[in-house]
């Protein structure tokens, strides 16, 4: 916007005229706030003013991006403090010796350029929003910050065991921590070690577990030297045994839809009335699990599905054809898979950690996803890891999955769009043989209509079609051993460039069973009424009653 190309001499000047620029909110994707801009894909430049005061007590000072997608370049006052690859997960740097007393600017480089070896990489069925997506933020810290924790309930063993684990932005011992749970009535107080780092238990008697029946939150208090928090956190425990998943020791079935981060109009959802329209519409199918592709989702939408009782599995854009050979592209898939963890660590409705969606399998394929698997793994012990595999059809009329990465997934997730893509004779009695001793959710099924189109079950785009795919594929759902958790692409219609055919996608995916509108389409009402059917009230919703 606004650009003044100056030559001079024999080098090409290029310098902004900001003020004659146009303006975009932030957050907010640029596609939807400019017509000219729907379908831009490149570079596009950010300027800002403001004023500061700077901390005296020796704070720090950061400039934190809640996402920008697709990369970012980040200058303040003239100077450039770095760039990050990664369209939707967060990142920070340190300003403390840029920022000034008084009037400061800011510029940010915003490329939402899609690339072979990126992650994700060139193709994909959603619509590549660009620009400052989230929030921007300036924060100041004491000098010596809690850079990370987390408190988990411990697994089996007595009841109401935390561990708790701090780490200090510098290695410094002896620095003072506290922490309480003031409502369980736990408290504790010690020092850090050598390396900034501390690692105690605390033991509570009356915990309440958080569940999607009852989403407890607990405020938690903690401190180390001058830096001093408190966050609403809740205690659970979710591992799988055999066949089944279990949260806080009991077995529990995954009724789940899958959710794009898109808002209701179109563009990046930013608002919270956005992420509350969303978890309505799943809490009235019966949900209890949100399966948010194809990335991690604004903070916001995690949060709130917390305080909601909706389950997650979040995922990083790791999607299709992916540059398997190059290890630029396997440093941006770890890279953002430790700040999707790194964020959302303490969120207890996270449950699944996937690491990738429909992935041909290959050797270069298998060990870069292995190398993945065990990154996220060693990042986070505690939670399932996951991966949304392919269906095999085997020469005797079975369907199975075929995949070496079924040892290092905790539950083996698969797309399947029989009676879309794919036309099995008889979906009810398909026959399923998955011969892994491990829970099993159907990540992706379904298929699309248009909103308000009526007409015979044959009738492509009609919503009874849509509804008689639905029904067909909840009637074989009952043969899938294992079966642990269903997911039903997708929640709400939504924008994609592949999509175009005139007068019924007219650029949108029409698999929602809502339209952008909010209005619900038939195929809604089978899944309400699969996720309230009297065996999931029990206590052990599996579906072998
Ligand atoms: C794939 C993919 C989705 C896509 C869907 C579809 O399974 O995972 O991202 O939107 O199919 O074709 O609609």
């Amino acid at each position: 916007f606004g650009r003044n190309a100056r030559v001079k001499n024999k080098f090409q000047l290029l310098e902004y005229d900001f003020n004659a620029a146009d303006t975009l909110k932030v957050p907010g994707d640029w596609n939807t706030q400019k017509k000219e801009l729907l379908w831009y894909e490149g570079t596009l430049w950010y300027a800002r003013q403001f004023e500061f005061k700077k901390p005296l007590n020796g704070e720090r000072v950061f400039v934190k991006f809640g996402a920008v997608s697709l990369k970012a370049d980040v200058y303040m006052n003239g100077k450039k403090i770095g760039r990050h690859v990664g369209g939707f997960t967060p990142f920070e740097f340190e300003v403390t010796d840029i920022v000034k007393d008084g009037l400061n600017n800011i510029v940010v480089r915003a490329n939402n350029t899609r690339e072979k070896s990126g992650i994700p990489t060139k193709g994909f069925d959603w619509w590549n929003y660009g620009g400052i997506i989230r929030s921007v933020e300036l924060e100041s810290r004491s000098s010596n910050y809690i850079a990370s924790w987390r408190a988990d309930l411990k697994k089996g063993g007595d009841d109401g065991v935390i561990d708790v684990s701090l780490k200090l932005d510098k290695a410094v011992a002896d620095i003072p921590v506290k922490f309480s749970v003031p409502e369980l009535g736990v408290g504790f107080s010690g020092k850090t070690s050598g390396d900034g780092t501390l690692a105690f238990t605390v033991k509570a008697r009356e915990l309440q577990r958080w569940s999607p029946e009852s989403p407890k939150l607990y405020k938690v208090e903690l401190s180390a030297g001058e830096d001093k928090l408190t966050e609403e956190i809740g205690f659970r425990t979710i591992e799988t045994r055999g066949g089944g998943i279990l949260l806080n020791g009991e077995e529990i079935f995954l009724k789940g839809v899958c959710i794009h981060d898109e808002a209701p109009g179109g563009g990046r959802v930013t608002t919270r009335e956005e992420v509350l329209e969303d978890i309505s519409r799943a809490k009235s199918l019966g949900c209890n699990f949100v399966r948010l592709a194809h990335y991690p989702h604004i903070e916001m939408m995690v949060k709130e599905c917390e305080k909601a009782g909706l389950l997650v599995w979040s995922e990083i854009p790791l999607y299709w054809m992916i540059d398997w050979n190059n290890s630029a592209t396997y440093a941006s898939a770890e890279s953002q898979l430790k700040e999707m963890i790194g964020r959302d660590v303490r969120r207890a409705n996270v449950i699944i950690w996937s690491i990738a969606n429909e992935t041909v399998p290959s050797k270069k394929r298998n060990e870069f996803l292995k190398r993945l698997a065990q990154k996220a793994r060693s990042l986070d012990s505690t939670r399932l890891i996951s991966m949304a595999m392919e269906v095999t059809y085997l020469e005797d009329g079975t369907y199975t999955i075929k995949d070496e990465l079924n040892t290092e997934v905790d539950i083996i997730a698969f797309n399947e769009y029989f009676g879309w893509y794919v036309q099995p004779k008889d979906i009810p009695n398909a026959l399923w043989r998955i011969p892994f001793d491990k829970p099993v959710i159907i990540s992706e099924f379904g298929g699309g209509a248009v909103a308000g189109r009526h007409g015979g079950v044959k009738d492509r785009w009609s919503e009874e079609m849509q509804k008689d795919i639905y029904e067909k594929n909840v009637k074989m759902f009952g043969g899938i051993k294992n079966l642990s958790g269903t997911c039903p692409w997708i929640l709400n219609d939504f924008r994609s460039p592949r999509r175009p055919l005139a007068g019924v996608q007219d650029g949108y995916n029409r698999k929602g069973l809502f339209a952008p509108d909010g209005s619900e389409k038939l195929a809604a009402g089978v899944m309400r009424e699969y996720y309230l059917r009297e065996y999931f009230k029990t206590k052990r919703e599996r579906l072998d009653r």
